[in-house]
């Protein structure tokens, strides 16, 4: 009895410590974090995100996964906006690459706002609302994104492997949503920013060509679907950058990407994956009959996601490197 005491209390005692150093260590976000000391910071973005899509339809779709890719590495903490140097590889030259583009919108905003407001304003902060941006002027839903955060030192190109793939199941990818303290209804409702977006080949061959031993390609796509992709991708000699729009609306953010996704015109086999089970089918289905239930749990989903803590400490002068 004694023991199971002392345990439970050491228990209270670590969860208690725990509490504290968690506080100590988060960066508490918020919605008016700017009021005073930047209160142009929204439109000043906006403003830069409004000119990049003007001249570049895929701007809003880049900036969406960048956050995006930001958040899952080391928390939300501009880690994705560094570059490499002589002996660091950074995130954006790993593997998985080829899909990040338009760092250059950061940079303009950056820039815009170090005019306005010197060494205020973070770069990971810059970013998540860059991404509310993207969604928003693409016809998606609009929302405060609480800020605050501070930008981190690290980047690795070797954490990039830590990202869902686009071949994961169902259980790779609920692990990897677990792990950053998301669940399903995260993974579904985030997957819905595929709505924005064009994947090249080399993300999807493999449901299109050597699927399995039996079947060349997979099942669940429809079948003229799959022959067009094939069309676009054969086996040999794909053109370099060939590739799929994720949606037939690639540049608008709708709820399109989950009504294909049941008629077996899903990209990639990540995306397929949540409707191989029930309960991710069955939201699949809600946000495929309804865009604001769709609008309603993206949005929800975001803040959460955008909340991961980087534990970042600095507010970096420029984004590419550290101060
Ligand atoms: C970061 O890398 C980009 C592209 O490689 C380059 O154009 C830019 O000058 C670099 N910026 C800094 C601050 O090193
Ligand atoms: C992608 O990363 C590889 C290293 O993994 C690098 O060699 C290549 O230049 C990068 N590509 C782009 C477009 O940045
Ligand atoms: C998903 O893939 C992993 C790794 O290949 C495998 O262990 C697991 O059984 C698969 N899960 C499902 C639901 O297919």
């Amino acid at each position: 009895m004694a023991v199971k005491n002392t345990t439970i209390f050491s228990l209270l005692f670590s969860l208690a410590f725990l509490g504290l150093t968690c506080v100590h260590l988060t960066n508490a976000l918020s919605s008016n974090y700017y009021d005073k000391t930047c209160p142009n910071v929204e439109a000043t973005i906006t403003s830069v995100v409004k000119k990049a899509m003007l001249n570049d339809r895929t701007v809003p779709a880049a900036l969406l996964r960048m956050h995006f890719h930001d958040c899952f590495i080391r928390g939300c903490d501009g880690s994705v906006l560094l570059n490499s140097t002589k002996k660091n590889q950074a995130e954006k030259d790993g593997p998985p690459n080829i899909s990040l583009h338009a760092f250059y919108v950061i940079d303009n905003a950056k820039k815009a706002l170090e005019a306005l407001c010197p060494k205020t304003v973070s770069c990971a902060d810059i970013l998540a609302l860059a991404a509310r941006d993207a969604v928003t002027l693409s016809g998606g839903p609009n929302w405060n994104v609480p800020k605050g955060r501070k930008d981190g030192r690290v980047s690795k190109a070797t954490d990039t492997r830590q990202l869902p793939g686009p071949t994961f199941n169902i259980s790779q990818l609920q692990q990897s949503f677990a792990q950053r303290g998301l669940g399903t209804e995260d993974l579904v409702a985030l997957s819905g920013g595929h709505t924005l977006g064009f994947a090249h080949c080399s993300s999807f061959q493999n449901r299109i060509h050597n699927f399995s031993p039996k079947k060349s390609v997979d099942p669940t796509l429809q079948s003229s679907f799959a022959a067009s992709l094939k069309n676009v991708c054969p086996a040999k000699n794909t053109p370099k950058n060939a590739g799929a729009n994720l949606d037939s609306t690639p540049t608008t953010f709708d709820n399109r990407y989950y009504k294909l996704l049941l008629q077996g015109k899903s990209i990639f086999s990540s995306d397929q994956a949540l409707a191989t089970m029930a309960n991710t089918k069955a939201l699949v289905t809600k946000y495929a009959s309804s865009k604001k239930e769709f609008e309603k749990a993206f949005v929800k989903s975001m803040i959460k996601m955008s909340s991961i803590n980087g534990g970042g400490q600095e507010v970096r002068h420029d984004c590419r490197v550290v101060n």
